[in-house]
């Protein structure tokens, strides 16, 4: 398939044109969080939650420093940081610093995104975690509804065409993210000595 362009055509909205740009990324991310983890037991939850902390420390201190307070996702670390801990599980170290460079307009609106999209996703899991874990395994990340009425807010800015600068920053950070939590995926970032008291 032909590598999508980072440039938005002029009638295309933000959404769509992010979409279609990280849609392989978005795949091969999900294949690896099902090969690192996965959700089928509680330690494999266990160790989902915490490639997801380990991710996305780095990403909300980014965000915490760079973009608008508008364009701040609620953090979800404190509320794995809680799933964790009823799993019996300790917060890993997070990953390595995430940075853009140079800043450009489009970066926060990129990222938030990518990190409030991922609630869609979230949503689905959910279920089959409920499901799997018979109700009883943790999901204040996973149900998070901070994270969903952030999003449909966020709906109204990207569900626009956006000016091309803007679309092909926002498009960079966005591709900058999923590769950042493919890394962590990946490399198992979060210590294998921090899911040792994770219950089978
Ligand atoms: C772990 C496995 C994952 C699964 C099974 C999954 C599943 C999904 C699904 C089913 C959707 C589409 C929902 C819909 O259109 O109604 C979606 C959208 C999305 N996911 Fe994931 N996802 C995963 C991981 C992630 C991660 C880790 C991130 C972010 C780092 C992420 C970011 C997104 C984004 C940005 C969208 C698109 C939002 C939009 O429609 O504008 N996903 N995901």
């Amino acid at each position: 398939m032909a590598p999508v362009s980072d440039t938005a055509k002029p009638s295309e909205t933000l959404r769509t044109h992010l979409r279609a740009a990280t849609m392989v990324a978005h795949d091969l991310l999900d294949h690896a969080m099902q090969a690192a983890s996965g959700w089928q037991q509680r330690q494999d939850y266990a160790r989902f939650l915490a490639l997801q902390h380990a991710a996305r420390a780095p990403i909300e201190g980014w965000l915490k420093t760079h973009a608008p307070g508008d364009l701040c996702p609620p953090l979800q670390t404190p509320l794995i940081a809680r799933d964790l801990a009823e799993l019996g599980v300790a917060v890993p170290a997070p990953a390595p610093l995430f940075t853009l460079g140079r800043a450009a307009p489009g970066h926060a609106l990129g990222t938030a995104w990518v990190l409030a999209g991922s609630a869609l996703g979230n949503r689905a899991i959910a279920k089959a975690v409920a499901r799997i874990g018979g109700g009883e395994w943790p999901v204040a990340f996973l149900g998070d509804g901070a994270m969903m009425s952030f999003w449909q807010e966020l709906r109204a800015r990207i569900e626009r065409p956006a000016p091309p600068a803007e679309a092909a920053a926002a498009t960079q950070a966005a591709e900058a993210v999923f590769a950042h939590f493919l890394a962590v995926a990946e490399t198992g970032h979060a210590p294998d000595r921090t899911l040792e008291s994770a219950d089978a």
